[in-house]
């Protein structure tokens, strides 16, 4: 055995996702994982860099980690820090020994080699817009999957869109997408091993397959490409994450009508309420266009359940644009939000025009009204659910809940149940809703599954 190795992540799913490839590519070269990063050889941190908060917690993080560092240990950063900033890290922490960005993960391994034999620090420093990136061995049999029954599978990587505050164009390049006879193998291989549910995953997802350097000539769009996935045998659930407004295409409003396997939950993030602020970010979209995209929707799928993204203060947003940004919140009827204040990026449209964010303190009196207001939506969402059936993918034993076990229905919410019987990760189980908080349903499983659809919601009993 080579050694053992652990990752620590923050960030996105892509950044989750980006873990899993890592933790395959290291198990390929013959490293196991090990419980924690006092017992590896090889330690990364895998970082985002979003908002300025979690760029803090790396520093400390890798300071105290590096503080500690054991003979013959290599520490390495990867992620949108690392492409970040680069050779800044390295020289902040002289006993860091490689860097590398999201572009580069197929050069993990070779890394790896080259660090523990070298005694000097490494960075990939390129940026690719090629297929290369996706050239990734399979799941090796020594690598456990973190989430059994479920996967997410890359299908695009970049972004080509420049909104003002964001900034992953800096960190995960430009747009590039995948061939889609590879995504395709790889949720056969998938369904093959056990999977049901699968994430089609891509900074803007819904860009795929839209004419750009590096794209396999003749590709599919967005929506033939989720057809094509859930008609792979064995796969029940298909989700993707992130779509950007002004992609979703008529096309793929249908495939909600058109295709059980696509799950009835839709996270869209609109980020404000008001059209001036969302012309100052960039976003290509006014907000009666996006209410509008809402409405068709909902006209072909009305059980819907509708997720999104905020950010309070951005530099431009008046006391009536974020008014306007909480009588959006009503109108679309968003079951659950994330919402974040503004945060400055280095390199990012605003940070360069020189936009100055607004008062901290006002910037945190709106993320509470708006965070109290999703929350009252949540739970009044959530309320309505209870009676309903549904089939739930468990995931394992309840975190929060002892004697719990934790799963998701179709519509994404986190759904506890007391079970008799023992149920194992990664299987589905009908169940009706009994109960409800803002975070959680709590249900019962329901005896025979005859009736329960392929993802869809199932009549009230
Ligand atoms: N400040 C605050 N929030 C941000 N996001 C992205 N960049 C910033 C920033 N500079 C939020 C957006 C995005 C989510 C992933 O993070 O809402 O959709
Ligand atoms: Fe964080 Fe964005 Fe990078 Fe994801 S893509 S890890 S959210 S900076």
């Amino acid at each position: 055995m080579a050694g053992r190795f652990h990752i620590r992540t923050f960030g996105c799913q892509m950044n989750q996702h980006d873990a899993e490839k890592m933790a395959n590519l290291l198990c390929h070269a013959g490293y196991r994982e090990a419980p924690d990063a006092a017992a590896a050889d090889v330690v990364l941190i895998h970082t985002c860099s979003v908002r300025e908060k979690a760029e803090h917690k790396l520093y400390s993080e890798l300071g105290a980690l590096l503080e500690a560092k054991a003979a013959g240990r290599v520490v390495g950063v990867a992620g949108c820090v690392a492409q970040q900033e680069g050779d800044r890290l390295l020289r902040r922490f002289p006993r860091l020994d490689f860097v590398f960005g999201p572009q580069n993960i197929v050069h993990l391994p070779a890394m790896v080699a080259a660090a523990r034999e070298r005694e000097r620090q490494l960075r990939v420093d390129y940026d690719d817009d090629t297929q290369a990136r996706f050239e990734l061995p399979e799941r090796h049999p020594e690598y456990t999957s973190p989430t059994p029954g479920r996967a997410f599978v890359t299908v695009m990587e970049g972004c080509d869109l420049f909104c003002a505050y964001c900034v992953v164009p800096r960190t995960r390049g430009r747009e590039v997408s995948r061939a889609s006879g590879q995504i395709v193998e790889e949720v056969r291989a998938l369904a093959g091993s056990g999977v049901v549910e699968v994430t089609l995953l891509g900074q803007t997802v819904n860009a795929y397959g839209r004419p750009r350097p590096g794209r396999v000539e003749g590709e599919i769009p967005f929506a033939e490409l989720i057809r094509r996935v859930a008609e792979v045998p064995g796969i029940e659930r298909v989700r993707f994450t992130s779509p950007h407004p002004i992609f979703v295409d008529e096309a793929l409003v249908r495939s909600y009508a058109e295709v059980p396997e696509l799950c009835p939950h839709l996270h869209l993030p609109v980020q404000s309420g008001s059209d001036r602020v969302l012309a100052d970010m960039n976003r290509r979209h006014t907000r009666a266009e996006y209410l509008e995209l809402v409405g068709r929707l909902r006209a072909v799928r009305p059980d819907l359940t509708l997720t999104t993204d905020l950010i309070v203060a951005f530099p431009t947003e008046s006391a009536g644009d974020f008014e306007q940004t909480l009588e959006l919140v009503r109108e679309a009827g968003f079951a659950d939000s994330f919402s974040f204040k503004y945060s400055e990026r280095p390199g990012t449209p605003a940070q360069r025009r020189g936009m100055a964010p607004l008062d901290p303190g006002l910037a945190q009196e709106r993320l509470e009204r708006l965070q109290g207001l999703q929350r009252e939506q949540t739970l009044a969402y959530a309320r309505a659910r209870i009676g309903e059936r549904t089939l739930v993918l468990i995931e394992g034993a309840s975190p929060r809940h002892p004697g719990q076990l934790r799963g998701r229905c179709p519509h994404n919410r986190v759904v506890n149940l007391r079970s008799a019987r023992p149920l194992a990760a990664g299987e589905l189980c009908p169940v009706t809703i009994e109960s409800a908080t803002p975070h959680s349903l709590l249900a019962v499983p329901v005896a025979d599954r005859t009736a329960a659809g392929r993802g869809a919601p199932l009549p009230l009993v």
